[in-house]
């Protein structure tokens, strides 16, 4: 019997994919975000819906994340957004990861391991128009594309840039990257480059700038179910594709003064009933939640009561008297007509969705209910 573990719906996964569908027109095709386990989803199982459902382009952060991917059996191309370090490129080559070009250090490298192989490598470059993180700047890119020229091994597949701000209140910082972006790809279709993929779309702008779609948009967390755009933006059709639960361990029922947890950060004001969860910190739980969030308990909400421990959560029970060990407990998900989701998870831990999802820790197991067809 399983006690605490994520359920993951594919069958929601594959209704969010829809909706990423509908916000795209004409040929636009989709990456999908799969790294950090798929946002805490289960890499392999996420990755095996969506490409079941015609998805033929996912994206890592990593050449470890991709080759859990391949090892997975997955054939889609994986993009690979991180870098790609000098020792990992052998591993790249023979499992058909694509790098992106970030830093024109790493090229040199890559050219020559291409070379040797005698093979043709796709990779994408990425231009930094404003998120500050990773990328080239558009002074770099005519003298890269000469390289690339000369070093028959590369092949420009595609052609990037990351928004910072596509879910922010405005959009001034958007409008600007993309016109730098605009700029770049501009001259290099004058001289004569013809880029198969460009992209710069997450989920926020896949919903929000149509006209950052391009030829691929990379949605994320709108693929779970989530998204961080603003109040004022009409809320995308989505649907939350993780539950978290877990199984009240044990009852108990303490006196007023009574304390509860470390450091007695909880005392009893009345005569209280705790219930026990075996869930934690080290499962993804934060400790944030001490005497702050709440789960939901026979369709109603328990208050979280205490410091959250390493393996261990108390809630109060004392107002759901039909409450019994063995009872499901509701961290992540709906129960009844009650739902708490991640975004609420997050409003109280001062995180956004995103945070809470890939938090959940690999002592959780994922059970995934099968998607039709
Ligand atoms: C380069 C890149 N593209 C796309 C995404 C997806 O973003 P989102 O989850 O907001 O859709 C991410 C996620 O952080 C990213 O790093």
């Amino acid at each position: 019997m399983l006690t605490t573990y994520a359920h993951v719906n594919l069958a929601s996964l594959v209704h969010n994919l829809s909706q990423v569908k509908r916000c795209l027109s004409g040929s636009c095709e989709i990456l999908a975000i799969v790294k950090a386990n798929a946002y805490g989803h289960g890499a392999a199982e996420t990755a095996q819906a969506l490409v079941r459902h015609d998805v033929t382009r996912l994206a890592v952060v990593s050449v470890k994340e991709g080759l859990a991917l391949r090892e997975a059996g997955i054939t889609a191309e994986i993009l690979v957004l991180g870098t790609v370090f000098d020792e990992q490129i052998p591993d790249a080559l023979t499992h058909r990861l694509t790098p992106v070009i970030s830093d024109r250090q790493r090229l040199p490298a890559l050219a020559r391991a291409a070379t040797a192989r005698n093979t043709s490598l796709p990779v994408h470059l990425k231009l930094d128009t404003g998120m500050g993180r990773l990328g080239l700047s558009a002074e770099e890119i005519p003298s890269i594309i000469e390289s690339l020229r000369s070093w028959k091994s590369l092949a420009v597949e595609g052609m990037m840039t990351h928004l910072a701000d596509a879910d922010g209140k405005t959009s001034d910082h958007t409008d600007e990257q993309l016109a730098r972006f605009h700029e770049t790809i501009t001259l290099l279709q004058r001289g004569g480059l013809h880029i198969p993929l460009i992209h710069a779309a997450n989920s926020a702008a896949i919903i929000r700038f149509p006209q950052a779609h391009f030829s691929l948009v990379r949605p994320g967390i709108m693929l779970y179910g989530y998204h961080t755009l603003p109040a004022s933006v009409p809320a995308p059709n989505l649907q939350p594709v993780l539950t978290l639960q877990t199984t009240i361990a044990q009852l108990r029922t303490v006196e007023p003064g009574s304390a509860i947890s470390y450091n007695r950060t909880f005392v009893a004001t009345r005569k209280t009933r705790i219930a026990v969860l075996p869930i934690g910190y080290a499962d993804g739980y934060s400790r944030r939640l001490s005497n702050r969030g709440a789960v939901l308990i026979r369709g109603r909400r328990a208050p979280i009561v205490g410091l959250v421990c390493m393996d261990m959560t108390m809630v109060d029970v004392t107002d759901i008297s039909a409450a019994q060990a063995g009872d499901e407990v509701i961290l992540i998900g709906r129960q009844g007509n009650e739902a708490i989701w991640a975004d609420e998870v997050a409003e109280w831990t001062g995180t956004i969705p995103y945070e809470v999802l890939c938090g959940i820790g690999p002592r959780v197991p994922r059970i995934y209910s099968s998607c039709s067809s």
